[in-house]
């Protein structure tokens, strides 16, 4: 009988070359690694075998395994945070858990259970806590990441996996910092649609994303704004979910507006955490937070009637990106920003708020002491 994933089982091999740590100024995201790296694999007759923790290392693949050839790949982003006590804590990891067990199930990769992934990946983390810096604006981004390596070119379901953890020292994810970004509207590409994986975080979904954004750079913008459909909705942000802030045109009042999750659009954990500290600390001043499609045109059309409050991508790498305007049909949409302003107030307050549960500033059920 195949085995479940078994924390019990876990070996640990320690590095007898730790490197040195970089200067946190010198940090730029997701190019130094720690020392170790968690890794576990599994089969289809014996199921998960005993997890390891190793020093660091290459994979030895044959070039034949499923991954190299149809894309069976899927992963997470996660961060490690240090609190002012040294105590190190996750941000909300069971999401991270459950929407890699999503993933990896639509696309014939094996499931695993979501609480020993969390505690073998505890292990890691304080293995390699040297590494999580303790300034604010700083943590270990934790990459966990599950392959097919069935050695064979027949397109079915891999017989054999490969679950892996490696970690990533990051700081702010713009070299830039906290500075509004400037966004062209994609119009001749989509990054999902209707039945599609764009809700799963499979690297399929990515590297299409990376021609669009160089176009977008080329014109001088920053990022490009993903659209969907004849009504041209507007969806995503580069790798990030998006949010606008709008005054109602009928009814005058303020509403925090993001697109539903309807199978297009990634289930992101800050994405949720927006919405959720949105209704919790908004609502009670009178901001509506509502989760439905939305056009350009209801954007350009704010932006015309000095409605557009202000705009902003979430994600677990940026947390929150300010967007300053988005070049649409030839015109500048602007997005609400004062020309000297890098953020609105709502993106400020957001950033501090999830940062303050991130950071354990404030004990709440979202942190996850290791
Ligand atoms: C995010 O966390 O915003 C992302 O999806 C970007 C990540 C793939 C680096």
């Amino acid at each position: 009988k195949p085995q479940g994933l078994d924390a019990s089982k876990l070996t640990v091999e320690k590095t007898t070359k730790p490197k040195p740590l970089k200067k946190a100024e010198e940090l730029v995201f997701g190019q130094a690694f720690t020392d170790h790296m968690l890794s576990v694999e599994w089969n289809k007759d014996a199921g998960w075998l005993a997890p390891k923790i190793t020093p660091y290392q290459n994979l030895s693949l044959d070039p034949a395994s499923s991954v190299f050839h149809y894309a069976f790949e899927c992963f997470e982003g996660m961060k490690a945070y240090k609190d002012k006590a040294g105590q190190i804590r996750l941000f909300r990891p069971d999401r991270n858990m459950e929407r890699l067990n999503k993933s990896a199930a639509r696309i014939a990769l094996p499931n695993f259970d979501p609480s020993t992934l969390l505690d073998l990946i505890a292990e890691l983390v304080k293995l390699d806590s040297r590494f999580i810096p303790e300034q604010r604006g700083y943590s270990l981004y934790l990459r966990p990441t599950m392959i097919g390596t069935q050695k064979t070119l027949g397109v079915g379901a891999p017989g054999s996996a490969l679950l892996y953890v490696i970690a990533s020292p990051v700081g702010p994810y713009y070299p830039t910092g906290f500075k509004a970004i400037s966004l062209e509207a994609t119009d001749y590409a989509v990054r999902a649609w209707p039945g599609g994986v764009g809700d799963k975080k499979l690297g399929a979904n990515y590297a299409p994303c990376i021609v669009p954004q160089r176009e977008a750079m080329s014109r001088g913008f920053q990022q490009n704004l993903w659209l969907f459909g004849d009504e041209q909705f507007v969806t995503e942000v580069g790798t990030m979910n998006m949010f606008v802030a709008l005054r109602n045109k009928d009814t005058g009042a303020n509403e925090l507006l993001t697109a539903p999750l309807d199978g297009t659009i990634l289930e992101g954990v800050t994405r949720d955490s927006v919405l959720a500290l949105a209704r919790e600390k908004l609502v009670p001043e009178g901001w509506n937070i509502v989760e439905r499609k939305y056009t350009m045109q209801e954007l350009s059309d704010a932006a015309d009637e000095g409605r557009f409050l202000e705009a902003f991508g979430s994600g677990t790498a940026a947390i929150v990106s300010p967007v300053r305007s988005i070049s649409w049909k030839g015109k500048l949409v602007d997005c609400g920003l004062k020309p000297h302003e890098e953020s609105g107030e709502l993106a400020t307050k957001m950033k501090g708020w999830i940062e303050a549960r991130q950071y354990g500033d404030e004990e709440h059920e979202w942190s996850y002491t290791c």
